[in-house]
């Protein structure tokens, strides 16, 4: 017989299916034993009594331990208080493969061992809904994108240059050369912005980020649009759009994972436009006023930020940064020259900046000065120079952290659960 994926087995009710998984849990009354299986769709309860299934049946039953993989036959029939809402009733269990000792018990455990365990964790339920909502995000950010149709470029990994400072590249031996792991595709996109309009890229961005903090992975994934003759107005409103568009497709589409993560999902449904805007130096203010020993020119830290957000429940966009706490390529406001035209978009919930963008300087000699400034080799830059060379435009971009988005939609404390294989400051393993 046929396997059926455990969501759709709703579509067997009142028949037989065959469904393959691994074994969750399992109760016994010494007379009947509950399996409940999950095979990664879903989970179901499957009922063995001993009175009716072959001496066979009932020994696997028995013998089947927490992950060992199974097939049960069975037929299924409706139960509103069955995880999944329907139970089956097996004629037939067979191991396929035993699990002995299988190092995760149903019991509490601590971050560490449980880390060092990623590989079988992700099978757990909690960590199995996060991943999943992250592959929605995934597929969201696609269709945001091509539906408004962007082209989607992507950026090379191993680089030349640095985008975002050189204190977190992570250098590599490139033939005798040096060569860098990306930190952001963006100076690739800019050029790929001039010669197809809406762009963006999708891919690993590395950071050596030193510091430990739940916000921080050394490896993650960033999405990045950029278009030409964007200017900063509209800028905000397509990281706006853009957000709430994802955050729409999150309550869509992954209510039963939502579910099992507790979240709140009425925090989630007031994400709607407008989202509040300040600038930083709005922002100062406010943080002096509620007494942070904070001044212009300061970095805002996550305290800052949570402060910034406390009143809001929607993303905050704080614009405006003072030109030296940013990157080297930033359009100065024309209005307020000690600012650029960048944004930050923070989470509310204390989730903080997850989304960095700017206009870009379009002026030759100003991004060259810049490049000066930021003690940056301007070799290797020559090649990103030209598009200022060659029919210089107008353009603006940004880009989001994907861990930073499902951490926040999930509600989940740090961003080590919202990737399948975290890389931090202490992590490579597995
Ligand atoms: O603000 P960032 O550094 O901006 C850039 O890299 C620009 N070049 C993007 C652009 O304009 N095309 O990083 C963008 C986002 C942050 O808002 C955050 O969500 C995420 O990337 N991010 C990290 N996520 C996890 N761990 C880290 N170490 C991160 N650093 C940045
Ligand atoms: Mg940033």
């Amino acid at each position: 017989m046929e396997a059926t994926a455990i969501s759709k087995i709703g579509q067997r009710a009142g028949s037989t299916a065959r469904v393959r998984g691994w074994l969750y849990n399992k109760r016994s009354s010494g007379k009947i034993q509950f399996l409940i299986v999950r095979d990664g769709t879903g989970y179901v309860q499957c009922v063995v009594p001993r009175a009716d299934v072959s001496p066979e049946t009932w020994e696997a039953a028995e013998k089947a331990t927490q992950e060992s993989s199974l097939a049960v036959t069975g037929a299924v029939r409706e139960d509103r208080r069955a995880p999944g809402g329907f139970e089956m009733s097996a004629t037939a269990v067979e191991i396929l493969g035993p699990s002995p000792e299988y190092p995760i018990s149903p019991k509490e455990h601590g971050v560490d061992f449980l880390m060092n365990l990623r590989h079988l964790w992700m099978r757990s339920s909690q960590q199995h809904a996060v991943l999943r909502v992250r592959s929605e995000m995934e597929q969201a950010i696609a269709d945001f994108f091509y539906e408004r149709e962007f082209v989607r470029i992507d950026s090379p990994i191993l680089t030349g240059s640095s985008v975002e400072g050189t204190s977190t590249l992570f250098e590599t031996d490139y033939f005798g050369d040096k060569a860098y792991l990306s930190q952001s595709g963006q100076l690739y996109l800019e050029p790929a912005a001039a010669a197809f309009g809406k762009v963006y890229c999708f891919g690993p961005t590395f950071r050596a980020e030193k510091s430990k903090t739940r916000r921080h992975l050394t490896e993650f994934w960033m999405v990045e649009p950029e278009v030409a003759f964007l200017e900063f107005e509209g800028l905000c409103e397509l990281a706006e759009d853009f957000v709430v568009f994802l955050v729409r497709r999150a309550l869509e589409r992954c209510g039963e994972d939502l579910k099992r993560l507790e979240r709140d999902g009425t925090k989630l449904e007031k994400v709607q436009k407008p989202f509040p805007r300040i600038t930083y130096r709005e922002g100062i203010r406010h943080l002096q006023q509620k007494g942070f020993p904070v001044n212009f020119g300061d970095d805002l830290g996550a305290d800052e930020e949570t402060a910034l957000c406390a009143e809001s429940e929607r993303p905050l966009i704080v614009s405006r940064f003072p030109t030296a706490i940013k990157s080297f390529y930033m359009q100065p406001d024309p209005q307020d020259p000690e600012v650029v035209l960048g944004l930050d978009m923070l989470a509310p919930e204390g989730y903080g900046e997850i989304i960095g963008g700017s206009q870009r300087i379009h002026d030759l000699a100003l991004l060259e000065k810049r490049l000066e400034e930021h003690k940056l080799p301007r070799e290797a830059y020559e090649w990103y120079l030209d598009v200022r060379r060659y029919g210089t435009f107008p353009h603006a971009g940004f880009g989001m952290g994907l861990e930073r988005l499902v951490a926040w939609v999930c509600g989940i404390h740090h961003l080590r659960e919202a990737i399948p294989y975290p890389r931090t400051l202490k992590r490579i393993y597995p």
